[in-house]
């Protein structure tokens, strides 16, 4: 009898198997055109359920997304572009997850926006000739996250009216867009905000209201920009949350440590950017004192993720 069952539990296992590749949730379409009026055309993976499929690779693809290209997809839900070339979305799309990564694509407009009523995440890298209009991102009511870098936004200073409604973003990050201002309640609708990354813009001045409505923020990265006369006590309002902080040398460098501990007591660790720890004597003094209160200075991958992924055109 026990023998029974183990010949059966082998059995078992062998189909389980079995099941799991043919229930394979994430395919990579390689060199493909999408041509207009025809399904994807999955060469080589016909083993692969298209009913079971929830993420779709496109890498060096070309072509046009409608109504007949995606169809037989219907869990899909998450749709990757990588070094690919989409003419047009003319379709609804009713994923929650698009990344684009050194592409082509539409650009980011009222049009586009009504074809992807459900996203929650969107992430935008190194895209080419990508010209984004910032008003349309507060019509994606569900966004969770939203990552925008090197883009070409029609306007270079952050408004309050950019977010409007958009009370559900955890993660904002508009690195190296060209960005030069940021009005002082910008940020005021944001109130989860667990991570913000403005690094790698023109940023000359912060209003030292700029972060105080941001009751949940976690991870703040301001490095890379030409900001002057910073104060640290703006980030006062971070005291009870703030856990990562990147930001220059040249605005902490009249600071000292103890004070800087000081004001943001929960902090992690500090990131002077990408680049090595600044070469300077005061900066490993500083960062000495704040490794004895357990807060390291770190080379972040936080931040600036395009920068780290090379996409620089
Ligand atoms: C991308 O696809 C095109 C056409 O399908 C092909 O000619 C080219 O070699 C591919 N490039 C890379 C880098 O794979
Ligand atoms: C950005 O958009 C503006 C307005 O459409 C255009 O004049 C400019 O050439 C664009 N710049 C880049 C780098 O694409």
């Amino acid at each position: 009898m026990l023998k029974i069952i183990w010949v059966f539990g082998i059995f078992f296992v062998c189909t389980w198997a079995v099941h799991i590749t043919k229930l394979a949730t994430e395919v990579t379409v390689v060199d493909t055109e999408l041509l207009p009026n025809e399904h994807l055309n999955l060469k080589g993976t016909k083993k692969l359920s298209k009913s079971n499929i929830e993420h779709i690779i496109l890498k060096n693809c070309s072509g046009v997304i409608d109504g007949t290209s995606l169809k037989h997809f219907p869990k899909l839900h998450k749709l990757t572009i990588w070094r690919s070339d989409i003419r047009s979305i003319s379709t609804i799309f009713p994923i929650n997850n698009l990344i684009s990564v050194g592409s082509r694509l539409p650009n980011l407009d009222e049009q586009l926006q009504r074809k992807l009523p459900k996203l929650q995440t969107l992430f935008l890298i190194g895209n080419k000739d990508f010209e984004v209009d910032p008003y349309v991102f507060r019509k994606f009511k569900s966004l969770v996250a939203l990552y925008i870098s090197e883009a070409n936004f029609t306007e270079t200073c952050i408004t309050k009216e950019w977010f409007k409604d958009m009370g559900q973003l955890e993660e904002l990050s508009l690195s190296d867009n060209n960005l030069d201002c940021i009005s002082e309640d910008a940020f005021n609708n944001l109130k989860v905000l667990r991570k913000l990354d403005l690094t790698y813009n023109k940023f000359t001045t912060l209003d030292k209201k700029v972060f105080k409505k941001l009751t949940k923020l976690e991870n703040l990265g301001i490095y890379n920009n030409n900001i002057e006369d910073f104060d640290i006590n703006f980030l006062d309002s971070q005291r009870k949350h703030l856990e990562g902080l990147g930001i220059s040398w040249s605005m902490l460098s009249n600071l000292d440590a103890e004070s800087f501990l000081k004001l943001l007591p929960k902090l992690k660790w500090v990131s002077f950017g990408h680049e090595e720890m600044p070469n300077d004597f005061q900066a490993g003094v500083f960062c000495q004192i704040l490794r004895q209160h357990s807060v390291n200075c770190i080379t972040d991958s936080v931040f600036g993720v395009s920068k780290i992924l090379g996409y620089s055109l």
